[in-house]
């Protein structure tokens, strides 16, 4: 008997003890003390009773990151429902950070360290435990079982059955998919009764006009005024009225929540939509409905749209997505439903600089518009007078015809949407061709506000980009205005011509560009040369020059070479694009040419043909025209070599480093200069005691073109016979014997102008004169190589040596 009690006691106390163990693992009871531990794996949440959401830890995607969350724990989606935030940032903490649940504070975040980085906020009273319940709310309560805080009076994105959002309460959007950071949409429970859906103007609060409303305002007075927002357990949202009316969200087909997940939430993109999910884990969430119909269709006058400016929105499904009109791209190539950019500048300065027609083509888009950005409105119209009014109007951007009237819109275009029922076109003006350099603005000398710009870089695309006409009549605008400021020099010597004209970057800026000096494309005779990208556009990419020497007290001098070298525009010299000069850094912002140096060009495996070396022959000799005669101040080059000289993408020749001799010969007399061009291209008079004149640079220029002709190297001592060794020596004999097919080495092409092969050896050996008196100038030798004038029979280039 007394062997029964015990047993049925030990029975009873067993059934007690598991008991306590069912409700500690079912209860989703969390007791004061207890803590979770940021780290990959199961054992960081908290599960409700049924086990349907979890609350703990979930590291971010790509990240080492964790946020402290709500999800669905069944599904294999592990949906997110809430997460903690400090107001614009997700509480997104470190592997190893604590989260306890403390009698006075309730819950708190705290760094591997100890920091505290988050809580449960407004807690009054002492929390005696917390519960994840199974509708998907965390509570935290007091010992008589009031609630002292809960995950549903501080929603984040989404809402669950049996969640309200009472007056002044909100939804907001993360920032977009994966990013929890907070993003442009609300929707708001306002005072007044209203349930809307708005943008907001980050990072400030402005709240912009809502783009949904339920329209149940009204003062307090009015029974049919909006009292919340209730998303009852069976499934239903609906604004409560203060008379007890429902107004339903959206109609639809009732989805009944005991056999689905339920949840609404705003989306990144601004959709407010509810969801559905079997509650078995196989399926995917669907949508039962959302609104706005057409999200895409907002009008937002002080704020974007949903896409950013520029951009243009499609609704796919009930979903937007947003794109570039094309010449447009992502200002943050990140974010898709950013704003966009024109890939050029657009407007009345850059349209000046050359005829507008040359500059633009003009893309139809059917069933586009920006609604919100016109300045003019033109009525009746037709579709092409609408067209040619945007065209020729440097203020417009974009022109949209419908119905006989023709809307001009002006930049930043707000709002883009595509939708069939506009029956409407858009003509986009885009720049021709690609983005290409900014291009020095000639300062107006009328214009003092302008001197002092400090957005000096300009895209100018035809300089560039487009027809040889345009670029004759930009280098002469620009050569003009060069001219006058110039003149205008003397009248006000003050006048800093270099700040407005060349862009003055700070160390910092180019270290950035390049990736802190990362990428080298050469060495040269002034420092090391590297690749770097200006964040201009979809990004200019530049060659920065990073100067190793430094000559002290010549900052003037410094300031004076580069102006001179700023006020060069010529389409066979590479443009300087800035400088930076900081302390002891000097560095020389150039383009970027992408074709490399005509020395790689030429001594190539395969060789370059005769109609490419004959242009580039002719652009070099151009190049250095402008430099000797054509510019305000006459420069010369003294290391003209295939190593400075660049291709650009229609391998036109550029002339590199111009300008620097003389920077470097600053402060040194002209006997011990250390730059005396490279050896096998320089001219005798560099070591006797002759002064230095532009004929240096004829000399140089004409063993490169004998290089050009032959497509081999002035000084090979390696690959060749001795006899051959020295090309200028070598070229002449063969020109002495007559056997032309030996110079071009049997090229048909070459061969077959034989005329212009002669025309051209010709030259080079005038250029070659030991006599600097007898060298032709540049202008004698670009008419001789055009066939404009006779070219004579050459002396012999060197007699003082075949005489030795
Ligand atoms: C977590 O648990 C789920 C289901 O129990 C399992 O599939 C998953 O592999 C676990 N993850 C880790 C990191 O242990
Ligand atoms: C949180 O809990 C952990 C483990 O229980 C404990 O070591 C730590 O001191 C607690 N931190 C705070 C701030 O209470
Ligand atoms: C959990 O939810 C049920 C049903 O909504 C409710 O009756 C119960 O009071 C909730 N528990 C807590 C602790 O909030
Ligand atoms: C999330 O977006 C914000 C705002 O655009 C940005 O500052 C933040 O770096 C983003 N976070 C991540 C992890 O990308
Ligand atoms: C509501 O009505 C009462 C009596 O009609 C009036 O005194 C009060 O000012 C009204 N309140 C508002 C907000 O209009
Ligand atoms: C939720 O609202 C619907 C529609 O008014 C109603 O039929 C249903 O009974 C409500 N459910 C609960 C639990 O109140
Ligand atoms: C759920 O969606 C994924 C991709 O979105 C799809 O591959 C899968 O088949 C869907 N599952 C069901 C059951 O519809
Ligand atoms: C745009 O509409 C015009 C006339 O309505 C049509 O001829 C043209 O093919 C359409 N263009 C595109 C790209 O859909
Ligand atoms: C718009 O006008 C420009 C300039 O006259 C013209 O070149 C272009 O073809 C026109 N485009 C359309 C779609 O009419
Ligand atoms: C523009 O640049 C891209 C990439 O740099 C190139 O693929 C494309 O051919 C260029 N287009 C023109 C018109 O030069
Ligand atoms: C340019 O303007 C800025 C302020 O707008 C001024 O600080 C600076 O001294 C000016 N520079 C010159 C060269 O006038």
């Amino acid at each position: 008997m007394a062997f029964t009690v015990r047993l049925l006691l030990l029975i009873s106390s067993l059934f007690l003890v598991l008991e306590s163990l069912f409700v500690q693992t079912n209860s989703g009871k969390v007791d004061v003390g207890a803590s979770l531990s940021a780290t990959a794996g199961n054992s960081t949440s908290w599960l409700s009773p049924s086990g349907d959401f979890a609350f703990g830890f979930r590291q971010l995607e790509n990240s080492d990151l964790f946020l402290l969350s709500l999800w669905y724990a069944k599904i294999p989606d592990r949906t997110i429902v809430w997460y903690a935030n400090n107001g614009d940032s997700p509480a997104a903490v470190a592997k190893g950070s604590l989260l306890n649940l403390t009698a006075d504070s309730g819950l708190v975040l705290t760094s591997p360290r100890g920091v505290q980085l988050w809580k449960s906020e407004s807690i009054s009273g002492v929390v005696a435990f917390g519960v994840l319940n199974d509708t998907g709310n965390f509570v935290l309560e007091g010992d008589n079982s009031e609630s002292l805080w809960e995950t549903f009076n501080y929603p984040t994105h989404t809402i669950l059955p049996g969640q309200d959002i009472e007056k002044g309460g909100k939804l907001r959007s993360q920032r977009s998919e994966t990013n929890f950071s907070k993003g442009r949409f609300e929707l708001r429970m306002q005072d007044d009764g209203n349930l809307v859906l708005v943008t907001i103007n980050l990072p400030t609060e402005f709240v912009n006009a809502p783009y949904y409303a339920s329209d149940t305002t009204g003062d307090s007075n009015s029974s049919t005024a909006g009292t919340k927002l209730e998303f009852n357990s069976s499934g239903y949202m609906y604004v409560l009225r203060e008379n007890g009316e429902k107004l339903t969200i959206k109609e639809a087909e009732t989805v009944s929540a005991r056999s689905f997940y339920l949840r609404a939430t705003l989306n990144f993109d601004g959709v407010f939509a509810q969801y559905s999910h079997p509650r078995d884990s196989s399926g995917n969430w669907s949508v039962v409905w959302s609104v706005p119909d057409n999200i895409c269709n907002m009008e937002v006058a002080s704020g974007l749209g949903v896409c950013g400016y520029n951009s243009i929105c499609t609704l796919q499904g009930q979903r937007p997505t947003c794109a570039c009109p094309k010449g447009y791209s992502l200002l943050d190539p990140n974010d898709p439903y950013g704003n966009c950019k024109p890939d050029f500048i657009q407007g009345c300065e850059e349209d000046k600089l050359s005829p507008t027609n040359d500059i633009y083509e003009v893309q139809m888009l059917n069933n586009t518009d920006w609604p919100l950005s016109d300045f003019m409105q033109l009525n009746p119209s037709t579709p092409e007078s609408c067209n040619q009014s945007c065209f020729e109007d440097c203020l417009c951007a974009v022109a949209i015809y419908r119905v006989e009237t023709c809307w001009k819109k002006k930049l930043p275009l707000s709002n883009g949407r595509v939708d069939s029922g506009l029956n409407s076109q858009a003509f986009i003006k885009v720049r021709k061709g690609n983005l290409t350099l900014p291009v020095p603005q000639p300062p107006n000398p009328d214009d003092k506000k302008r001197k002092n710009q400090t957005t000096l870089i300009r895209v100018g695309s035809a300089l560039l980009g487009t027809s040889i006409f345009a670029n004759v009549m930009l280098s002469a605008i620009v050569c003009m205005g060069f001219f006058f400021i110039y003149r205008k020099k003397h009248v006000r010597p003050n006048q800093n011509v270099l700040d407005s004209n060349l862009r003055s970057f700070s160390y910092e800026e180019l270290k950035e560009a390049t990736n802190g000096f990362n990428e080298e494309l050469g060495k040269g005779a002034f420092g090391v040369v590297y690749k770097g990208i200006l964040q201009i556009g979809s990004g200019v990419p530049v060659a920065v020059k990073k100067l190793d020497f430094v000559v002290q007290d010549s900052e003037k001098e410094f300031k004076t070479e580069l102006k001179i070298i700023g006020q060069t525009h010529h389409k066979n010299l590479v443009r300087l694009v800035g400088y930076c000069d900081e302390g002891q850094e000097r560095l020389l912002v150039y383009e970027f040419l992408s074709n490399g140096t005509l020395a790689n060009f030429l001594f190539a495996d395969t060789k370059p043909s005769w109609k490419q070396r004959i242009d580039i022959a002719y652009g070099v000799a151009k190049g250095l025209l402008y430099l000797h005669e054509e510019c305000s101040t006459q420069i010369i080059h003294c290391d003209i070599k295939p190593q400075n000289i660049l291709l650009d993408d229609y391998y036109n020749a550029r002339i590199a480093d111009f300008g620097l001799a003389k920077l470097l010969m600053m402060n040194q007399s002209q006997t011990q200069t250390a730059i005396r061009g490279t050896n096998g291209y320089v001219a005798p008079e560099w070591f006797r005691n002759l002064p230095i004149t532009t004929k240096v640079d004829v000399y140089s220029f004409g063993v490169v073109l004998l290089e050009v002709i032959c497509c081999r190297r002035s000084v090979d001592m390696e690959n060749v016979s001795e006899e051959r060794a020295i090309l200028t020596d070598w070229v002449y004999d063969r020109y002495l014997e007559g056997v032309w097919d030996a110079i071009v080495d049997n090229e048909m092409e070459a061969l077959h102008e034989k005329t212009k092969l002669e025309r051209f050896v010709m030259v080079a050996l005038w250029c070659i004169q030991e006599d600097p008196t007898l060298r032709p100038t540049m202008r004698k030798v670009v008419h001789m190589l055009e066939g404009v004038v006779e070219v004579h029979v050459p002396p012999c280039p060197s007699p003082y040596s075949s005489e030795g």
